[in-house]
């Protein structure tokens, strides 16, 4: 894992100098203390957190991604105060209602996973109405992680294939590393090449953990609200310079 790093940015003529990875996903952490240090309530954290959410949309569908994968509401986070969660909910009303004509416009499709069922009415029909009107995207694919929590996923992708087995469908001894990731949310597209992570912490947060088993990690200090697009295609020039092994030795 790399170490916390000094900010470092690239242009987007660096990038283009070279390969980019599929899929980052990215851990959009440190909307309240941007808040704290401003002496703002934490809403306005996340508020801040929306530009950089758009910032980085664009980024990534100009260097070319295919995913990118955006973890915003973890199913721990509904723990926090309830006008915290009010707040980030209504943020994401907004942000459906500012940037869907105009991401739907670039080409950029947009897809939630997550334990949607606890969501309220207005998100439900918020996420539909994004989904809707980026169905047709075919350059950059995002995915929003919403009330999502990976144990909580690996569970239920058991739960599901044990079914299949009570069921008489499917021999246990048949369940394979393959199948297994047919059952997750995030069966369709491939696994992160890239994680990045804000505001300098170096832990993984109930974040895709079956997918990042051989992402490399980049972790900034910079807080979320902060991050720009030349701080994205910074992290893309460092991963340029990983040596992604698998577990093999490296070829002479
Ligand atoms: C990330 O920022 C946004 C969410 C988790 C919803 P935080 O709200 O976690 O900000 P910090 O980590 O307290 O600074
Ligand atoms: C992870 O950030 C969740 C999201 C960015 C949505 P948290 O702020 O919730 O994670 P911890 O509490 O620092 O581990
Ligand atoms: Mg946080």
């Amino acid at each position: 894992m790399s170490q916390a790093t000094a900010p470092n940015t690239a242009t987007i003529e660096e990038v283009q100098t070279g390969p980019v990875p599929r899929h980052v996903a990215v851990i959009m952490d440190g909307n309240g203390r941007w808040a704290g240090e401003r002496d703002l309530p934490r809403w306005e954290g996340h508020r801040a957190g929306m530009s950089s959410v758009r910032e980085i949309i664009e980024g990534a569908a100009e260097a070319g991604l295919e995913h990118l994968t955006l973890y915003a509401f973890s199913e721990e986070n509904w723990s926090r105060p309830a006008d915290e969660v009010e707040a980030l909910m209504a943020l994401l009303e907004e942000y459906v209602a500012t940037e869907r004509a105009e991401l739907a416009e670039k080409g950029i499709r947009v897809t939630v996973f997550g334990s949607l069922e606890r969501l309220g009415e207005g998100a439900i029909r918020a996420i539909a109405e994004l989904e809707g009107a980026t169905a047709e995207g075919t350059s950059l694919h995002v995915h929003l992680a919403i009330s999502y929590g990976a144990r909580g996923e690996i569970v239920a992708a058991c739960r599901s294939l044990a079914r299949r087995v009570a069921a008489g469908e499917l021999d246990p001894e048949e369940i394979t590393a393959d199948q297994f990731a047919h059952a997750l949310y995030t069966s369709a597209w491939p696994d992160p090449d890239l994680l990045i992570r804000t505001s300098g912490e170096m832990r993984i947060s109930n974040f895709l953990l079956w997918q990042l088993a051989y992402s490399e990690i980049f972790v900034t200090d910079v807080l979320w609200p902060d991050f720009s697009r030349a701080h994205l295609f910074g992290a893309l020039i460092d991963y340029r310079g990983r040596d992604r092994r698998f577990g093999l030795v490296r070829s002479p």
